[in-house]
C-alpha cells in the first residue's frame, strides 16, 4: 500500500502511523504527506522523516476542478494508492474522491454519526461531547464520500466519560485510542482483509 497521509494539525496520527510502519505493524509505504496549512507540524514531521511533505491549497487554484486535477497529479506522482485523513481540516475534492472510492479514511475524535459534521473538529468535538452529558465517546475510522464525516463506517471504540473529565482529559484518551486504532484500521486494508457490501464495512 502506498500511502498519502493528509494533515492540518500537530500530527500525532500521523506520529503513530510512522512508528507502526516502522516496527513492521503496518505493511505500507508514506509516500507523501499534504497539508493546507503550512505550519501544520505534520509537514515538519514528514520532513524530518525524509519523506515528502506538500503544502497544497484551493485558494492558489483558479477552480475546484484545477485543484482537483493538481491533487490528482500529485497522487500519481508519488504512486499513492490509498489516502489517509489524519486531522486534515478541508473538504476533499469530489474528484479525488471518485477517484479514490472507498480508498480514502478519515479518523474521527467521537463514536459518529453523533458529533459530527461541519465545524466539528479538534477540540470543538469534546466540548460537545462534554456538555451533552453522553457518558461514552470514542474514535470512528470511517471511508470518505461526498458528504462531510459521513462515509461507511470501518471501525468505532468506546471509552468512557467520567465525571472528572473536561474537554482536554477527554481529548487526551481519545487521541491515544486514535493512535492505536488508526494503524490497526489502515493495517486491515494494507492486507485487504476489509470487506463490503452495499455500504456496510467490516475486518475480516
Ligand atoms: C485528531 O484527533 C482527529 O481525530 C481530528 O483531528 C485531530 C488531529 O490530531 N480530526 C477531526 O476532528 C476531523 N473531523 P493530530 O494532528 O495530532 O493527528
Amino acid at each position: 500500500m502506498n500511502l498519502a497521509v493528509f494533515a492540518s494539525g500537530r500530527g500525532s496520527n500521523l506520529g503513530a502511523i510512522l512508528e507502526a510502519i516502522r516496527k513492521g505493524d503496518l505493511p505500507a509505504r508514506l509516500s507523501v504527506v499534504i497539508s493546507n496549512n503550512a505550519s501544520a507540524g505534520a509537514l515538519e514531521l514528514a520532513r524530518s522523516n525524509h519523506i515528502p511533505a506538500v503544502r497544497i491549497r484551493q485558494q492558489e487554484y483558479p477552480s475546484e476542478e484545477a485543484f482537483s486535477e493538481a491533487l490528482i497529479s500529485l497522487l500519481a506522482q508519488h504512486e499513492v494508492d490509498f489516502i489517509a485523513l489524519a486531522g486534515y481540516m478541508r473538504m476533499i475534492p469530489p474528484d479525488v474522491i471518485a477517484r479514490f472510492r472507498n480508498r480514502i479514511t478519515n479518523i474521527h475524535p467521537a463514536l459518529l454519526p453523533s458529533f459530527g459534521g461541519s465545524g466539528m473538529y479538534g477540540m470543538r468535538v469534546h466540548e460537545a461531547v462534554i456538555r451533552s452529558g453522553v457518558k461514552i465517546s470514542g474514535v470512528t475510522v470511517h471511508l470518505v464520500d461526498e458528504e462531510y464525516d459521513h462515509g461507511p463506517i470501518v471501525m468505532q471504540r468506546a471509552i468512557e466519560v467520567t465525571a472528572n473529565d473536561d474537554p482536554v482529559s477527554l481529548a487526551a484518551k481519545v487521541q491515544k485510542l486514535e493512535h492505536e486504532m488508526y494503524p490497526q484500521a489502515l493495517r486491515a486494508f494494507a492486507e485487504g482483509r476489509v470487506m463490503m457490501k452495499g455500504t456496510t464495512v467490516w475486518i475480516r
